[in-house]
């Protein structure tokens, strides 16, 4: 006889399931344009947030929900793995063991990706929990292993939903939708856990207190170690008559110099400088090259350019190139950019250096210029 289904897991796990879901895919989705960052650390918190309560939970919570359900040893596990293999594995009510340790896997790996985000937060934009702890080099070499541990994510993720079909198929139970309302068919002796709707609603009241405070995308504080000096009154005079006035700090200082002793033949021009002001413009910019500036642009140009290489133009220093690949040469030939040199056509704090991913507001490319290939006869 078929007994009705009884619920197996509590609010507060199924609350706790949608809101990590929905944590990743936002975190995915944010994780490709520096201007989502602010999305994207928010959503890695978030993720965080709910690892803890998650954990918690495992002391407080329901039968199948708490970390004692998860003690299964290896053994445990084998044995499941071969009985799916012969077509008699028992069904369980909670987890059954393989899927105990595919989840604490996929706990684990989430946890790593949070820690080394903030690690990546705190090196290369000097925010978050751990500002001022790790420098840009730890910081960025954390990067890697954090990009990485995503496509481990990612990769563990097919194999959830590959195991929840599987087993959905295998005991014949919607376990995508047992996970929203909570119940499963019971096994013998099986009895429903409470709701704990209070626990669930406090979790949430939590999450909504967070993002409503210091999870609020815009609640980052403008990290003072970053904000350049002002240009120089004399120096955006100078050199911005032509061009508009690069920032000092995105070019090395040995290419400043070579700029200068070269002011003679500059792109075709001869700028005509009177000694003392080359020497003025020259300690200018010396004084504020990438080597000597706080910015983390200033940093990626000092540490990405070969010390054999003097780039004279900004576009040509490695920084620079690999920060724009990815746009589409459209971006730069359209109408009020019209030249990849022209930072400010894109960056709103361009005149500051401190092109910060909030100020990035590039055209848009809009529709390809030249009309479609005629039809061939
Ligand atoms: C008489 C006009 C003129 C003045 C004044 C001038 N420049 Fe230029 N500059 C040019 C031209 C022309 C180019 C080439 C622009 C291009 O290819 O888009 C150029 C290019 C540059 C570039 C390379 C930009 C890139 O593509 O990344 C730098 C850097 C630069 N100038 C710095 C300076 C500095 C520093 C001063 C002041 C000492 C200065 N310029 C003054 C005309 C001028
Ligand atoms: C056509 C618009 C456009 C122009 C022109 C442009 N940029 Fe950018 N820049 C962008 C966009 C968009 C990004 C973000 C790219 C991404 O993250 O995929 C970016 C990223 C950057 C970054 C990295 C920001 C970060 O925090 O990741 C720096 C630094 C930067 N640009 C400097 C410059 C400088 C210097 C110039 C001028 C020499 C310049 N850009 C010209 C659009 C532009």
């Amino acid at each position: 006889m078929e007994r009705r289904p009884i619920r197996t897991w509590d609010l507060p796990v199924r609350l706790l399931h949608l809101l990590l879901a929905g944590g990743v895919a936002a975190a995915w989705l944010s994780s490709q344009d520096a201007r989502d960052l602010r999305v994207h650390v928010v959503a890695g918190l978030l993720v965080g947030l709910v690892l803890v309560l998650r954990a918690a939970w495992g002391l407080w919570g329901t039968e199948h929900a708490r970390w004692a359900a998860f003690r299964v040893p290896w053994r445990a596990v084998r044995d499941h793995a071969r009985g799916l293999l012969r077509g008699d594995a028992p069904r369980f009510q909670g987890h059954n063991p393989l899927a105990t340790w595919a989840m604490l896997g996929g706990l684990s790996l989430l946890a790593l990706v949070v820690l080394t985000g903030i690690g990546v937060q705190a090196g290369e934009e000097g925010t978050g929990l751990l500002a001022g702890r790790l420098d840009r080099d730890r910081g960025v070499a954390l990067h890697g292993p954090h990009e990485l541990l995503a496509w481990a994510v990612l990769g563990w993720l097919l194999l959830h939903l590959a195991g929840v079909a599987k087993e959905s198929l295998r005991t014949a139970e919607n376990l995508p939708l047992s996970m929203v309302h909570g119940r499963k068919r019971p096994e013998p002796g099986a009895r429903p856990v409470p709701a704990r709707v209070g626990a669930a609603l406090s979790m949430l009241a939590v999450v909504a207190l967070a993002c409503a405070g210091p999870l609020r995308p815009d609640a980052e504080p403008a990290p003072a170690a970053v904000a350049p000096p002002a240009l120089d009154p004399l120096y955006a005079r100078e050199c911005g008559d032509c061009h508009e006035a690069w920032h000092p700090s995105l070019l090395p200082a040995r290419s400043w110099l070579l700029l200068m002793a070269t002011q003679d033949d500059h792109f075709g021009e001869d700028l005509g400088l009177a000694p003392a002001l080359a020497g003025q413009l020259q300690e200018l910019l010396v004084l504020h090259a990438a080597e000597l500036s706080p910015t983390e642009a200033a940093w990626r140009v000092a540490r990405g350019t070969p010390p054999d290489q003097s780039p004279l133009r900004v576009t040509d220093t490695p920084a620079w190139r690999e920060a724009h690949a990815d746009l589409p040469e459209e971006t730069f030939q359209s109408e009020p950019v019209r030249s990849r040199n022209r930072c400010e056509a894109c960056h709103e704090d361009a005149a500051t250096g401190a092109f910060a991913h909030r100020g990035i507001h590039p055209p848009d490319p809009g529709l390809p210029a030249d009309p479609p290939p005629p039809e061939a006869p």
